[in-house]
């Protein structure tokens, strides 16, 4: 498949060693200021540049929204493990070409599984970088073959309540569903996920197969789908339903729209260890590609 899209992130675009050397030094020197105890650790060996540096694994698979297994960022790691992930079954049905029940090998089977390091935003205010491997989505489109007419692509996540704790306590009004227009859809910036740093997708983080949608609020990146629907209508999604006021079908990132009860205007990165501060946030997360997609849109009032 032809790559249509480039990373803009690498591991290579940590801080200069330069940098962070100087860093260092001006680390070790304010320790002498305020008491090496506040400073020690191995952490300050290596200081990258918290805005490009890839998050680790561990950062990535134990901080997580699914709430299908709980609500508290840690409840994922413990209880996703229950998740019952073979066999997968996802049905692919509504304006389509090819309707069906399709294994995840039928959906992406023969495109190339690339990495792509993304910025990745919750609307919560903090945010991580992390390495995916995935498709394109826009391929897996044209291989389901989508009909004229259809404008709106939605998906689901499974259900398993005899594993999903959450599911049994009801904290949301499960299926978690999703949606995005055909355009967002087909860019070549949203990713059918199925790993992390060229592991199998962790059950934490949506195993086998989630969306990445980078210029959208993490929510929007619904995890282990088991159904995409072609629509014309715009589909239902799970926080919009949850409370309307404070999240809209679009959910782009958007730093001069406030979520009602808190600011947007900046973000915490996660695992910044100790030049851990928050950032600008950036309209579409920095993809500013994107931006052509809303072009006369007021994304004050399409939120
Ligand atoms: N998908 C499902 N099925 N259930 C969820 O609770 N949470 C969303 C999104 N996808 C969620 C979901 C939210 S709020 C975020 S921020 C991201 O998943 C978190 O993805 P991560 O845990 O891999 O970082």
């Amino acid at each position: 498949m032809a790559h249509r899209w480039t990373n803009d992130l690498t591991p290579a675009d940590v801080t200069p060693k330069e940098v962070w050397l100087n860093r260092r030094q001006i680390v070790a020197g304010l320790g002498v200021g305020i008491g090496a105890g506040a400073i020690a650790g191995p952490g300050l060996a290596y200081t990258p540049d918290p805005s490009l540096e890839p998050n680790t694994f561990e950062d990535i698979t134990t901080y997580n929204n699914f709430y299908e297994f709980g609500t508290a960022k840690e409840d994922p790691a413990k209880n996703a493990h229950l998740l019952q992930t073979e066999p997968w079954s996802i049905t692919v049905n509504g304006m389509v070409d090819n309707p069906g029940e399709y294994t995840v090998e039928d959906l992406i089977g023969g495109f190339d599984i690339e990495e792509r390091i993304y910025r990745f935003r919750c609307v919560e205010a903090w945010s991580m970088v992390i390495p995916w491997n995935g498709v394109e989505l826009a391929d897996v489109l044209d291989r389901v073959g989508v009909q004229d007419g259809a404008r709106y692509v939605a998906f689901e996540t499974v259900v398993q309540p005899e594993n999903m704790i959450g599911v049994r306590r009801r904290v949301l009004d499960f299926p978690y569903v999703e949606g995005l227009r055909l355009d967002e859809a087909r860019h070549p910036l949203t990713m059918m996920a199925t790993g992390i740093y060229g592991e199998p997708m962790p059950k934490q983080n949506g195993a086998p197969i989630r969306l990445v949608v980078p210029w959208k609020y993490g929510f929007k990146s619904i995890k282990s789908i088991v159904r995409i629907t072609l629509t014309d209508e715009e589909p239902p999604t799970s926080w919009n339903k949850a409370n309307a006021r404070e999240y809209g079908f679009y959910s782009n990132v958007n730093p001069n729209v406030d979520h009602p009860r808190w600011s947007q205007a900046t973000e915490r990165r996660i695992g910044g260890g100790l030049f851990q501060r928050r950032q600008p946030t950036l309209m579409f997360n920095g993809y500013d590609e994107v931006a052509s997609l809303y072009e006369g849109m007021d994304l004050t009032e399409f939120y």
